[in-house]
Formats: C-alpha cells, sequence, structure tokens
C-alpha cells in the first residue's frame, strides 16, 4: 500500500476508535449520571403527616357554596433545619385547603391573587363551563380576584385544583399552588366506606422535589430525559419523611400525583394487596384488589389498605412501568424507588367493615354511538405536530355527541394525557381490553410510546363556541412548551369560533 493511503487509513481507523471511546465515554457517563435514586429504608418518618384542612364555607343569599382561596407567597422549613425554601400556596405557605362540595350543590371560588404574578386555577377533573375552568383563557391579574361560580354535577371523586397559565404551570405547581377538591354523593355515601376526613379517609398528595445547598427548590432539569425535572425527596401533603397514625381496622388513602414529571407505582412494603375503590372520575363499578397502581402526573387512585394491631406497614413507590428500556428508562425515573408515608396502626384499632365487592352502577359509553373518531399523536413538543397556540382553536366537539379518540406517544420517551371538562373511558390499550385499574371513569391516563390508547368522551350540558377547553400531556414541562390543544364543544350546527385575542382578567362576576 503506498504510503498515503496507509496514513489515510490509519488516519480513519483513528477516527473510528475515537469515535467509539468517546461513544462509550458518554454512554458510561449517561449511565452513571442518570443513577436511579433510591429512598427506600432511608426514610426516617419522624414527621406526622400534615393533612390539608378542609377550607371554610359558606352558603350566599343565593344558596351557593361560597370559597376563598387565596395564592400566595411563602417560606417553609421542609427539614426542620432552619432552611426556609421559598414557596406559593393558597391561604398558606405551602399547598391549599381541601375544598369540599356535594353533588348538585352550587359553588363559587373567590380567587384572590396575591402572588405577585399573574396565575389563575384550573379544577382538574370538574364537568363545568369552560370560562369557569381556569385555564389559560381565564388568567387573573396581580391583586385581582376571579370568581367562577357552577352546578357541581358529576359522582364523588377526588379531583383537585393548580394554576394553568400557559408556559408558568410548571413553575407555580412546584412552588406549591395545588390542593384537593373532593367531591361527594349519596352513592358514595351510602357505601360502607372510610370517610372521616383525616381519619380514616386521607388526602395523599405526592410531590418529588430537590433541594439546592441553601434549601431552596431545585428546578434543574435531567439532561438526559426530557421529560421535565426529576427530584429526589418525597414531600406527601407537604411533609417530608411522613408517618400517620392510623386507629382503625381500615384506611382509605386518596393518592394524587400532584408531581410536575415523577410517574410513581404505589404499593405497600410488605405487597399487601389493597383494594382500589377509585380513580380520577369517581369509584369503580367493582371493587379491584391490586398490589400495584400506577400513577403518571395528575393522576388519581382512592385505595383502602387493611392494617393490624401495632404494625408498620410503608407505602411505597417501586419503579413503575414506563413501557421503555435502557437509558430512557432510568433517565425518566423507571427505576426509582422511593419509602412514600409509614402507617402506624395503633394497638387497638376500630373496627371498620369490609369493602364492598360491588362500589357504584356505571354507565358505559358507547363508541358505536361515535359521532368521531379524531387522532391524536403526542410528538416531540406538540399534537399532532402543532405546538399549543391561543389563538387557534384546534377542533370542536358537538353538546350531547360522543366522540372516540385515539391517542398515541409517538416518542420513546414517556407522555400522558388529560383532557378538561369531561371523564372518559378507556376502550383499549394497544388493541388491548384496559386492565380493571384502568376501567373506571378517568380525566388523564399514562402513554406508553406507540401503544395507542382509544377513549370514549361524551360532551354534555356546556357549549361556548369561542372559549376553549385544554387537552395535554400532563407533564408539566411539556404542557408549558407547547403540547397542549384547545377544542370548543359547539351546540348541534354552530360553528366554532375564535378564542378572544386575550386571556380574559376576571375583575367581575
Ligand atoms: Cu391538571 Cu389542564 O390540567
Ligand atoms: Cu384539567
Ligand atoms: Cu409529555
Amino acid at each position: 500500500m503506498p504510503t498515503r493511503r496507509r496514513r489515510v487509513v490509519r488516519v480513519l481507523i483513528g477516527v473510528v476508535v475515537g469515535v467509539l471511546v468517546l461513544g462509550g465515554g458518554l454512554a458510561v457517563g449517561a449511565w452513571t449520571l442518570t443513577r436511579p435514586t433510591d429512598t427506600v429504608g432511608e426514610v426516617t418518618f419522624a414527621n406526622p403527616l400534615a393533612v390539608p384542612p378542609l377550607a371554610p364555607s359558606r352558603l350566599d343569599d343565593r344558596g351557593r357554596r361560597v370559597f376563598d382561596l387565596v395564592a400566595q407567597q411563602g417560606r417553609r422549613d421542609f427539614g426542620g433545619d432552619g432552611r426556609m425554601t421559598a414557596t406559593a400556596g393558597f391561604g398558606g405557605d405551602f399547598l391549599g385547603p381541601t375544598l369540599r362540595a356535594k353533588r348538585g350543590e352550587q359553588v363559587r371560588v373567590n380567587v384572590v391573587n396575591m402572588l405577585g404574578e399573574e396565575t389563575n386555577v384550573h379544577w382538574h377533573g370538574m364537568h363545568l363551563p369552560a370560562r369557569m375552568d381556569g385555564g389559560p383563557h381565564q388568567m387573573v391579574r396581580p391583586g385581582a380576584t376571579w370568581s367562577p361560580t357552577w352546578q357541581v354535577d358529576q359522582p364523588a371523586a377526588t379531583l383537585w385544583y393548580h394554576p394553568h397559565p400557559h408556559g408558568a404551570t410548571e413553575d407555580q405547581v412546584y412552588r406549591g399552588l395545588a390542593g384537593m377538591f373532593l367531591l361527594d354523593d349519596d352513592r358514595e355515601a351510602a357505601l360502607p366506606l372510610p370517610r372521616t376526613y383525616g381519619v380514616d379517609d386521607v388526602p395523599v398528595i405526592v410531590q418529588d422535589r430537590s433541594f439546592s445547598g441553601s434549601g431552596q427548590f431545585d428546578k434543574t432539569r435531567n439532561a438526559f430525559a426530557g421529560i421535565g425535572v426529576l427530584g429526589d425527596t418525597l414531600l406527601v401533603n407537604g411533609t417530608v419523611g411522613p408517618y400517620l397514625d392510623v386507629r382503625t381496622e381500615r384506611v382509605r388513602l386518596r393518592l394524587l400525583n400532584a408531581s410536575t414529571a415523577r410517574t410513581y407505582d404505589f404499593g405497600l412494603s410488605d405487597d399487601r394487596p389493597f383494594a382500589l375503590v377509585g380513580t380520577d372520575g369517581g369509584l369503580l363499578a367493582r371493587t379491584t384488589r391490586l398490589t400495584r397502581v400506577r400513577l403518571s402526573p395528575g393522576e388519581r387512585a382512592e385505595i383502602v389498605v387493611d392494617v393490624r394491631p401495632g404494625e408498620r406497614p410503608t407505602l411505597r413507590s417501586t419503579p413503575p412501568d414506563l413501557g421503555i428500556g435502557g437509558l430512557s428508562r432510568r433517565s425518566a425515573g423507571g427505576a426509582d424507588r422511593f419509602d412514600v408515608l409509614q402507617l402506624r396502626a395503633a394497638d387497638t384499632l376500630a373496627p371498620a367493615p369490609p369493602v364492598p365487592d360491588e362500589l357504584v352502577p356505571t354507565d358505559r359509553l358507547d363508541p358505536g354511538a361515535a359521532a368521531t373518531t379524531r387522532r391524536l399523536e403526542f410528538r416531540g413538543r406538540g399534537i399532532n405536530g402543532q405546538s399549543m397556540r391561543m389563538d387557534r382553536i384546534d377542533f370542536a366537539a358537538t353538546r350531547d355527541s360522543t366522540e372516540v379518540w385515539e391517542v398515541t406517544n409517538a416518542d420513546g420517551t414517556p407522555h400522558n394525557f388529560h383532557v378538561h371538562d369531561v371523564q372518559f373511558q378507556l376502550l383499549s390499550v394497544d388493541g388491548a381490553p384496559p386492565p380493571p385499574e384502568l376501567g373506571g371513569w378517568k380525566d388523564t391516563i399514562f402513554l406508553p410510546p406507540h401503544r395507542p390508547m382509544r377513549i370514549v368522551l361524551r360532551f354534555t350540558d356546556h357549549s361556548d363556541p369561542n372559549l376553549p377547553y385544554m387537552y395535554h400531556c400532563h407533564l408539566l414541562w411539556h404542557e408549558d412548551s407547547g403540547m397542549m390543544g384547545q377544542f370548543v364543544v359547539v351546540d348541534p350546527g354552530q360553528a366554532p369560533g375564535r378564542p378572544p385575542a386575550h386571556a380574559d382578567h376576571g375583575d367581575h362576576d
């Protein structure tokens, strides 16, 4: 071989080896940097679980149940070491009170913005008119009050509320703006389920956070995942390392994943089965006995756990099945484990009736009656190739019609799907019937990559051609980055209008 050619070959080999070494090095680096978080056995459970207070309410002269919610800044010492974290909350430093109303009641919430920046409050899971929904079109200026009012007309359920300003939802929720909204009805009240708030019926709002050296919330994103912020410390109702004193044989936990990006797989430390009685939109038709329930951001599960005198089982999150492998699984939190909450059973427990097998009769929506089938593909930072725009209505659904939506995650990383106004039913997961825990009313579902989820939805009661509802990925960084769309509900024969050029800023009744 002539020397020149030999030199070229040698250089080429050098380049190839270099690339391999560099690539290998990067892979090793990425693998190390995405080392799974594991707090199992590390949490001391030194703090009693905070239970959000029930929000006081009053009846006004029109018989409406009125609540006040003040969004404000705060400071809190989460670690008990004197380092104050800058936070935000409703009527307090972090999170907000639990709102509670009964089916049939007219509610009104005075949302007072003392946050020092624009915000709003969305009633996640609530069936209500679009202008009361608290989406990005209902912004509340600093110092202003917004007072949405609507009639609660849906089954008993564990809903929640949080800000929804376009582009700033992750930030405001991360700082602490969120709370539960419980709905009651006669059917639920007739069942022998634990229901003494804060005693045997307990909100469990799970959020992951990281803290900087100075004790501030650290929102550094995992460079390899692109799913948003994954923290290494869990807060339950804002409590680090919490325990709950249990004085009854059975305790109902209302699990809410209020994290911005993390998906959990909740179960008990000894793998005992628990009774899953409800999901996002209310009670299931039948109790399902499980050892794990996976919740992606925004999802809820009501579980009833049996305890024996004196024992201390731990609510734990084990690696969730995210439908992906290797580095993407690790960097999306798919290998992480957390101790969440210790249950401390008293030495004598008040008796509690067994959880019934049959809960509430549930009508199945008929996909055969669907007026339309829509396909929504989640990819990159958009849906169907488009990024969210405040002035674009993506489609119109007709009031009193049924639709089938086929929602697909076309990426190799996790997304989930949430829609406003309605609770839907899952028809199939990649062509197969859904597992029982996904068989009830849902408003948020995890989207494993490349497995189409078919859902059926029915739009009733409220229509407005101009003001849209949102559908989006509830990984809040994705939502903020444009993975969101807008639909309106129109009357039969009505054409969709245009969203107002500027958000409505409240200040009126
Ligand atoms: Cu929980 Cu559109 O949000
Ligand atoms: Cu919502
Ligand atoms: Cu997403």
